[in-house]
């Protein structure tokens, strides 16, 4: 039987990495996970399958769906136009519930004024890695919230001036919450490598990681179709 208050919980404290980097273990009870773990099966299912986006003609290895806007390389449409043009599900309303929860604990205030409208959900297999990057296609500069479920993997979190050091690199276990905002926003981050055969038991996974990360895109409908000579 597990402990409630497990060793693992004693030996990996809450950590801010930088002003506005949060990582807080284990914040996702194993039933939650499961719950979460489960809902990503039915968005895998479509209208937008899961798919590993093209970056200058490769193939990523991690892949993605996503609910709310559609994430491609570099930006954000309703349709999945690089996939299969079908329109992406509706952001959840327990997700912008649980963005919310997510900024109020990692920042440590009672409610938080957050409003994610796009989920980027991520499998990795044993095999997939994400490289250094950031994730500026949002207009918006609201903090990421990121959660992970299933096996642990090593990520890596820098600095804004580039994909160098100085970084540092933590193990995101399963139940685990990560959010970068304020000056930490524009950092570089990625995921070197996944710690096969760590998922533990009841998180709804039994092989390989989900990650999700909310952010607010910032956009609108009516922009976003605007002909570019009426974008401002
Ligand atoms: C991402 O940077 O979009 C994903 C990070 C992660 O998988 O933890
Ligand atoms: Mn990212």
């Amino acid at each position: 039987m597990t402990a409630l208050f497990g060793d693992d919980l004693m030996s990996r404290p809450r950590r801010e990495l930088a002003p506005g980097a949060v990582h807080v273990p284990g914040w996702l009870a194993l039933e939650q996970q499961a719950w979460i773990a489960a809902r990503f099966r039915e968005w895998a299912a479509g209208p937008v399958p899961l798919r590993g986006a093209s970056v200058r003609g490769h193939e990523m290895s991690v892949k993605t769906v996503c609910l709310g806007w559609h994430w491609q390389p570099y930006k954000y449409t309703r349709e999945a136009t690089d996939v299969n043009g079908r329109r992406v599900l509706p952001f959840p309303d327990w997700m912008l519930r649980v963005g919310r929860l997510a900024v109020a604990e990692a920042y440590r205030r009672e409610t938080a004024e957050y409003t994610p409208d796009t989920a980027l959900v991520n499998y990795y297999d044993d095999a997939a890695r994400m490289g250094m990057h950031q994730d500026r296609d949002e207009v918006s500069l609201e903090p990421v919230v990121s959660l992970s479920i299933g096996e642990s993997c090593v990520f890596r979190f820098g600095n804004a001036e580039g994909r160098g050091r100085p970084y540092a690199d933590l193990v995101l276990e399963s139940g685990d919450l990560f959010v970068f905002g304020g000056p930490s926003r524009l950092s570089f981050h990625g995921v070197t490598k996944i710690l096969p055969g760590t998922a533990p038991e009841g998180c709804g996974v039994a092989e390989g990681r989900i990650n999700i990360t909310l952010r607010v895109t910032g956009l609108s409908d009516a922009e976003v179709n605007a002909s570019p000579r009426e974008r401002t």
